[in-house]
């Protein structure tokens, strides 16, 4: 018997199993998959897709598909696809381990793109058409609309867009989610854009719910299964330092008059150490806070809680299990406090520079003018993707970049003469911090932010190394904008290629 979550009342003959919605799925297509961090990704038709690719691998056929998301997902969906090599082309943001794998052995392609522009870039058509959606939600109204699960993402665009909708309606998604959400349909492509009317976090400018033609839904499958996140680590000693010196630059910034007392919308990247920095703000002295942000973590639930954090706007949850198990308790409560968006709106240029988010970003490595990679690990292998680092980063009414200054048990130097990569320009990179030290590099010329990176940022160990490449390139004759050696700018990269370490 359907379940009560689907009230449209012709809809009810399309529910089915997931291995039997994906006959509606063929080699060579191109499928728009829900999902942002590991929530409100389709859990069901994703691995029923992967057994199918095996299958028909098994028998000589080739399957492969081209898929699209809002960012990374869960080990249902990239996970198996990619461990079936059933992934021809992905975009945007990927984190699965299998998946990351392929794309550096070169057998998957991926385009990782910023995230505010995956919708209109879908839009405007050079991808190609959008064959299937598949879609979590939450439930599907007596009117054929759609309320969303625990992330937006690219949703709204996936349905908009697809020949044909598949569905997967998941009890275990929290029916208090209904009217959390606000769709914007007011997007459009040049010439025909006109001003986004949010002025504040909190404003509410479309609809609690998606619209989809029902003669589009092709297939419904019922789930009842948890979106999966990993836990986060309590935060170790370098990602506390590195949340203390920003508290102290924050409240610094205040003191001086350049910040309210209860800052700007807050933007908080992924990981450990943007989780450490919202735990930090729990025992600062800021109240009211809000935050105009891609992911709602732990760390921001904690601080709803206490009232510090007045409410959040993001485009999903991405949530520890016991985070999720807490929201999912107290909907009722959490859903005043908290508007997930569409992606093309949580991370819109155009919003993030009217509000003056601070941004606050982990990073890979930063070189001694403060460009960052975020994404390449010696400068070929990604690592994940870029996520909205560079939405935010080059609007924010200030740009925060993080990380503790070495990795590999100290083998890799976070801060070097040249990054590998470049994601975010010095332009768009406004302060650095490690667990050494934070640089504020506002209004400082190359050389006056090369000292003070190295000073500030750089480990200890790398430091007299450091010194030594800067101090040769300021020797050199041919440029004194931004010293350099070309010949040895990428050498510890090299080392630690050929050596395992960029010691010397
Ligand atoms: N060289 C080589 N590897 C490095 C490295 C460096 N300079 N710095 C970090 N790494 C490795 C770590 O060793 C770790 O590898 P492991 O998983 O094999 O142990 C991995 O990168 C992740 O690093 P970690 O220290 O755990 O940091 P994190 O979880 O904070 O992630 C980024 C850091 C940069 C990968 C992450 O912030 C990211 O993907 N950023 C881009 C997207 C983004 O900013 N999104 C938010 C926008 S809203």
């Amino acid at each position: 018997m359907a379940s009560k979550r689907i009230s449209h009342p012709g809809l009810i003959r399309r529910i089915m199993t997931a291995e039997e919605a994906t006959a509606f799925i063929s080699d060579g297509m191109t499928v728009g998959m829900s999902g942002f961090t590991g929530s409100g990704y389709p859990k069901a038709v994703p691995t029923a897709l992967a057994a199918r690719i095996e299958a028909e691998h098994g028998a000589g056929r080739p399957m492969r598909v081209k898929i699209w998301t809002g960012a990374s997902t869960g080990p249902e969906l990239d996970g198996a696809l990619a461990k079936a090599n059933g992934i021809e082309f992905r975009l945007p943001y990927n984190s699965d381990p299998i998946a990351r794998e392929r794309i550096n052995r070169g057998e998957m392609d991926y385009l990782d793109m910023h995230l505010s522009q995956v919708a209109p870039v879908a839009w405007q058509g050079f991808l190609g058409p959008l064959d299937i959606a598949v879609v979590e939600v939450a439930g599907i109204r007596e009117d054929g609309s759609l309320i969303p699960s625990s992330s937006v993402g690219n949703n709204k665009t996936w349905l908009d867009r697809a020949h044909g909708v598949i569905l997967e309606v998941n009890r275990w998604q929290n029916p208090a989610l209904e009217g959390m959400h606000d769709i914007y349909y007011g997007t459009a492509l040049p010439p025909h854009r006109v001003p986004i009317p949010l002025v504040r976090p909190d404003d509410r400018i479309g609809d609690p719910w998606f619209r989809c033609d029902p003669e589009k839904i092709l297939a419904i499958v019922e789930t009842d299964v948890p979106d999966r996140n990993a836990p986060f680590s309590p935060p170790d000693a370098a990602a506390a330092a590195i949340a203390g010196h920003l508290l102290e630059f924050l409240i610094h910034e205040v003191g001086q008059g350049r910040l309210p007392p209860s800052l700007l919308p807050l933007q908080s990247g992924v990981g450990n150490i943007a989780n450490a920095v919202l735990a930090g703000l729990l025992d600062s002295p800021f109240e009211d806070m809000t935050a105009y942000t891609e992911v709602i973590q732990d760390g921001m639930l904690d601080l709803l809680d206490t009232g510090k954090l007045r409410m959040a706007s993001a485009t999903a949850f991405s949530l520890s299990p016991e985070a999720a198990a807490r929201i999912n308790a107290d909907m009722g409560r959490y859903r005043d406090k908290m508007i997930l968006r569409p992606q093309e709106i949580s991370n819109h240029p155009e919003l993030i520079r009217r509000l003056g988010c601070i941004a606050m970003n982990g990073l890979i490595e930063a070189d001694i003018y403060g460009n960052v990679n975020s994404t390449h690990v010696m400068g070929s292998r990604i690592q994940n993707g870029i996520g909205g680092s560079g939405d935010f980063a080059r609007n924010a009414y200030i740009s925060i970049f993080m990380t503790p200054s070495t990795a590999k048990g100290g083998a890799i130097s976070a801060i070097v003469p040249h990054v590998s990569h470049v994601d975010h320009i010095t332009q768009d990179v406004q302060v650095i911090v490690t667990e050494q030290g934070l640089a504020d590099l506002r209004g400082l010329s190359p050389k006056q932010r090369a000292d003070l990176v190295i000073e500030r940022c750089a480990h200890p160990d790398y430091r007299p190394a450091l010194r030594d490449y800067y101090a040769r390139a300021r020797a050199g004759s041919y440029g004194q904008q931004t010293p350099m050696l070309p010949g040895e700018a990428l050498a510890w990269h090299q080392r630690y290629i050929d050596t395992g370490t960029m010691r010397i």
